[in-house]
């Protein structure tokens, strides 16, 4: 198993892909999957594992966010395929807080942090050093998500979309009604964060304890 003991001081030299910004998100992430394994070994109830494991979760969604910004601004020309990985990996723990929440002894612990340690490293040396040359400069992209496309992509958001709407009327709590409305928006403007919000929606709404289970085989006991 991987040893977190004075990560810091060999990290930046194996892992960095030389963009500050995306490298100490890294480092943090290396941190916070050590302080999960910790959580995992130190015998925590499941609802104290569910949250450390969200804290987690936040953290990497913030991260990908983070990067998938940088990626559209540069015109990065593989965004849509690396975004569609950060989405797999986020599904995945998504099952895993879901198998937790219902029975923590199905989890092998070992394999879960294994499994989220094996994913960062490879998803670093593999998929975001790609990056670097774009968001440092002289490549600039050309792909779906470059200037003159994100220009031409505000266009095409406000013009209607060519699909019916239709008139929904929920009642929200107070608090969340600024979020329901932007999420609203996203929809009906077709923004690129549109897709995301719908998939992490059936995700958290529609996933299904079997569902769970077959996304997060990979980390079960046997
Ligand atoms: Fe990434
Ligand atoms: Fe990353």
């Amino acid at each position: 198993m991987f040893e977190y003991e004075g990560l810091e001081n060999e990290w930046f030299e194996k892992y960095k892909i030389n963009v500050p910004l995306i490298d100490s998100d890294h480092l943090n992430l290396f941190m916070e999957i050590g302080r999960f394994n910790e959580h995992l070994q130190s015998g925590m109830s499941s609802e104290e594992l569910e949250k450390s494991l969200s804290f987690l979760d936040k953290y990497v969604s913030a991260h990908f966010a983070r990067e998938e910004m940088l990626m559209r601004e540069k015109g990065y020309p593989l965004y849509i395929e690396h975004k569609t990985l950060h989405l797999q990996f986020k599904k995945v723990v998504f099952a895993v807080r879901r198998v937790f929440q219902t029975d923590i002894d199905k989890v092998d612990k070992v394999k879960l942090n294994d499994f989220l340690y094996n994913w960062l490293v490879e998803h670093i040396q593999k998929v975001d050093i790609k990056l670097a040359p774009y968001v440092n400069g002289p490549y600039i992209g050309t792909g779906l998500y470059s200037t003159e496309r994100l220009q031409s992509i505000t266009l095409i958001e406000q013009a209607p979309l060519d699909e019916e709407l239709v008139e929904v009327t929920v009642k929200v709590p107070m608090s969340k009604q600024k979020v329901i409305e932007r999420c609203a928006y996203a929809f009906m403007h077709n923004t690129p964060e549109a897709q995301d919000l719908e998939e992490i929606a059936l995700a958290a709404t529609g996933m299904t304890i079997e569902e769970a289970m077959e996304l997060a085989e990979a980390v079960l006991i046997n």
